[in-house]
C-alpha cells in the first residue's frame, strides 16, 4: 500500500512532471491522496493533495530532483494535511508502512516542543529525523538511527533541503533502484521506471542508500558498515498497461483471460517439477495467501485431494500465527499472491524463514518480495493487472495450481491437455454477446442490496470468491456458502426476489437451489446446462475438474456489470488498494 516514486538529477529539470508520471503508475498501490516534493537550490517545494493523481494538473517549477507519494490512508484521515510528503524542518519524508510505536516517539518529541500538523505516523518520522540532526548527528546517521527506533514494515525516502540527494531505508516495504549512468530512480516496484531503465539494485530488509545523481552507496541499517551491491539487468519488457478500447482495466483484464490461463500453465516439466519436488521434500503444506488468491488457494485444496490424494492446509495468511508452531524444517509454506508483496503473507514466510522451512510461491509481480525470498518461485504471467480486482491473476492462479496437482499425481500431460482445452472454451465464451447477456443478469438485480452465491466443492470457494468480487466493487452486500450450509441458518434470510447465485447444476446443489426458489429466492444459474430451477441462466463450459475457473468468469463480469449500473469506479473502489502492504 502507498506507492514511491523519486528521481535524482533528472537532466531536463522536470523531476516533478515526471515523478507525477511515476506516481500514476504506482496509484494501484493507494488512491486516498498523492504528493510530490521538489528542490528547488536550497528548498524543498511540496505540492500534495487528496484525490486521484489521474485527475491531477499541476505546474512544477523546473528541478532535477525530487520524491513522491500516492497514499492509503492507515493514521489519519484522508485530508490534505495527511498526504504525504511531510516535513520537519529540513527533512521531507515519503513512507511506506506502519511505524507501529509512533506514539511513544510523538510523544516524546511533543515534550520537547514540537509541533505536528498532521495526525499520520510518517510526520513523527520526520520529526524523529530533524531531532537526531539538531544533536549533532549528520543526515546519514539521522535516518540510520531513526530506522532503528522504528518498529514495523518500512520504505522511507528522505531528503534534506540543504544537502542534495535522497536517502531510502527499506524494512519490509519494496523500495527499487533504477539506474542510468547520468540519473536514478527510487520506487515501489520496478514498473515505475521501467520505461526508462531496467539496470536495477534491490533495497533488501534493513538495508538504506544514500542516492545523488548517478552515485549510490549502499549501508546496512543494523551496522552502518557499507555494503556492496551488483547491478541487475531485469529481462522484462515493457508491458502495455493501458486500456486501450476498454472503458476500465476491470473488463479488460476479464478479457485478457481469453489468453492468460495459456500463459499460466506455460511451464516446463523442469520448472513444474521443482516445485512439487520441493513440495514432497516436506512432510506437511500450508498454502497462504489473502482474499481472493486465499479463495484460489482454497480450490486448490479440493484438486489437491481428488487429484493428488495429498491433503493440503490451506490458511489465510493473517491467521496462520495460530499455527506457527508447526512450522519448522520439514514444513513447506506455500504462498499465492498476485503482488508478491502482500504483508500479511511476508510475515509467514519472514518467520518460516527463521525456521528453516521450506517456502515455495506463486506471484504475478516478478521479483517482488514474495518471490524473493522463495527456495523455488513460479511466476503467473498474467500479465500486468491493474484494476483493484483480482480477476485474471485468479483464475492463472488457479489454473497453474491445478496443473500443479496433476504433476504432483503423475499426470502432467494430462492437466495440460485438459486446461488447453478448457483455456479455448473461454475464449470462445468471452465475447460481446456473452457480455450483454450478463449485463441483462445485472440489469435484474442491481437495486437490491443483498445477494447469496453457493456452491459445492471447489464451487464453494468461488462463492466466496464471488461474495469478495460482488462486494468490492458493486458495493452490494453478498455472501457466499458451501450449498449444502443455508438450510443450517442462512436461509432465515432469503425473501422473495432475493438474489441467490447457483454455481453448479449437480442434484444436491439443484435441490438446495429449490430450497432457496420455494423461499422466493430469484435464482441466478451458472451452469453448463440450463435448469428448470433456474430464474436466469448463465452458461459456462463444462470444465471438468477445471469447473471452478470456468464459473468464476460471468461472476467477475456480473461484478463489473453491478458496479457499472450502480455508478461504482470498479478499477479503484473506495477504501482499497490494489498491493495490501501493511497488516
Ligand atoms: O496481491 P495478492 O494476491 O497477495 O492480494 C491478495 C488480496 O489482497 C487480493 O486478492 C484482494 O482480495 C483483491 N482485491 C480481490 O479482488
Amino acid at each position: 500500500m502507498c506507492g514511491i516514486f523519486a528521481v535524482s538529477a533528472q537532466p531536463n529539470n522536470n523531476a516533478g512532471y515526471m515523478i507525477m508520471e511515476g506516481i500514476k503508475k504506482l496509484e494501484y498501490r493507494g488512491y486516498d491522496s498523492w504528493g510530490v516534493a521538489v528542490r528547488i537550490k536550497n528548498e524543498i517545494i511540496t505540492t500534495k493533495k487528496v484525490g486521484k493523481i489521474s485527475e491531477a494538473s499541476v505546474i512544477f517549477t523546473p528541478s532535477s530532483e525530487g520524491i513522491g507519494h500516492s497514499r492509503w490512508a492507515t493514521h489519519g484521515g484522508v485530508t490534505d494535511d495527511n498526504a504525504h510528503p511531510h516535513t520537519a524542518g529540513n527533512i521531507t519524508v515519503v513512507h511506506n508502512g506502519i511505524f507501529e510505536n509512533y506514539l511513544e516517539h510523538k510523544k516524546r518529541l511533543s515534550e520537547k516542543g514540537r509541533i505536528f500538523i498532521s495526525q499520520t505516523d510518517t510526520e513523527v518520522i520526520a520529526h524523529c529525523i530533524d531531532d537526531e540532526m539538531g544533536q549533532g548527528k549528520s543526515f546519514l546517521e539521522a535516518v540510520r538511527n531513526t530506522s532503528l527506533l522504528m518498529k514495523g514494515r518500512f520504505g522511507l525516502l528522505v531528503m534534506h533541503s540543504q544537502y542534495p540527494g535522497i536517502i531510502a531505508a527499506r524494512r519490509g516495504s519494496p523500495l527499487i533502484i533504477g539506474r542510468l549512468p547520468n540519473q536514478t530512480f527510487i520506487a515501489s516496484d520496478i514498473t515505475a521506471f521501467l520505461s526508462e531503465t531496467k539496470v536495477v539494485n534491490y533495497l533488501d530488509d534493513d538495508e538504506m542508500a544514500m542516492i545523488e545523481g548517478n552515485s549510490v552507496c549502499f549501508y546496512s541499517i543494523e551496522s552502518g558498515i557499507s555494503l556492496e551491491k551488483r547491478d541487475i539487468t531485469v529481462p522484462w519488457q515493457v508491458e502495455n498497461t493501458e486500456k486501450g478500447n476498454y472503458a476500465h482495466f476491470m473488463i479488460k483484464e476479464i478479457f485478457d483471460q481469453k489468453s492468460s490461463i495459456t500463459d499460466a500453465i506455460n511451464h516446463t516439466e523442469e520448472e513444474i517439477m521443482s516445485l512439487i519436488n520441493k513440495m514432497k521434500e516436506g512432510n506437511g503444506v500450508y498454502l497462504i495467501a489473502c482474499g481472493t488468491a486465499h479463495k484460489m488457494c482454497w480450490a486448490a485444496e479440493y484438486f489437491f485431494s481428488r487429484i493428488a490424494k495429498r491433503k493440503i492446509n490451506v490458511v489465510p495468511a493473517s491467521e496462520m500465527k495460530n499455527f506457527e508452531q508447526f512450522i519448522n524444517e520439514k514444513t513447506v509454506l506455500f504462498a499465492v499472491s498476485q503482488s508478491g508483496e502482500t504483508a500479511d503473507v511476508l510475515e509467514v514466510l519472514e518467520y518460516g524463514k527463521k525456521q528453516n522451512a521450506k517456502i515455495v510461491s506463486i506471484t504475478n509481480v516478478l521479483s517482488s518480495s514474495i518471490a524473493r525470498i522463495s527456495d523455488v518461485h513460479l511466476p503467473l504471467q498474467a500479465g500486468i493487472e491493474k484494476a483493484v480486482a483480482s480477476t485474471k491473476a485468479a483464475t492463472s492462479q488457479m489454473a497453474l495450481l491445478l496443473l500443479l496437482a496433476y504433476a504432483d499425481a503423475g499426470r502432467l500431460n494430462e492437466g495440460r491437455q485438459m486446461l488447453h482445452t478448457l483455456a479455448s472454451s473461454i475464449n470462445d465464451m468471452l465475447n460481446p454477446r456473452y457480455e450483454q447477456r450478463v449485463e441483462e443478469v445485472a440489469k435484474q438485480i442491481f437495486q437490491q442490496n443483498n445477494t447469496f452465491i453457493i456452491g459445492r466443492n471447489a464451487l464453494y470457494p468461488m462463492a466466496l470468491e464471488a461474495a469478495i468480487k460482488i462486494m468490492e466493487v458493486s458495493y452490494i452486500h453478498a455472501q457466499g456458502f458451501a450449498a449444502g450450509e443455508m438450510k443450517h441458518g442462512p436461509i432465515a434470510l432469503i425473501e422473495k426476489n432475493s438474489p441467490c447465485i447457483v454455481m453448479g447444476d449437480d442434484s444436491e446443489t439443484l435441490s438446495n437451489a429449490m430450497e432457496l426458489k420455494a423461499r422466493g429466492g430469484f435464482i441466478i444459474g451458472i451452469a453448463p446446462e440450463k435448469q428448470e430451477v433456474f430464474d436466469a441462466w448463465l452458461k459456462v463450459p463444462d470444465g471438468g475438474e477445471a469447473q471452478a475457473i470456468a464459473s468464476i468468469l460471468p461472476i467477475q463480469l456480473l461484478s463489473y456489470k453491478l458496479a457499472i449500473l450502480r455508478g461504482v469506479d470498479p478499477d479503484m473502489p473506495r477504501n482499497l488498494a490494489k498491493s495490501v502492504t501493511v497488516k
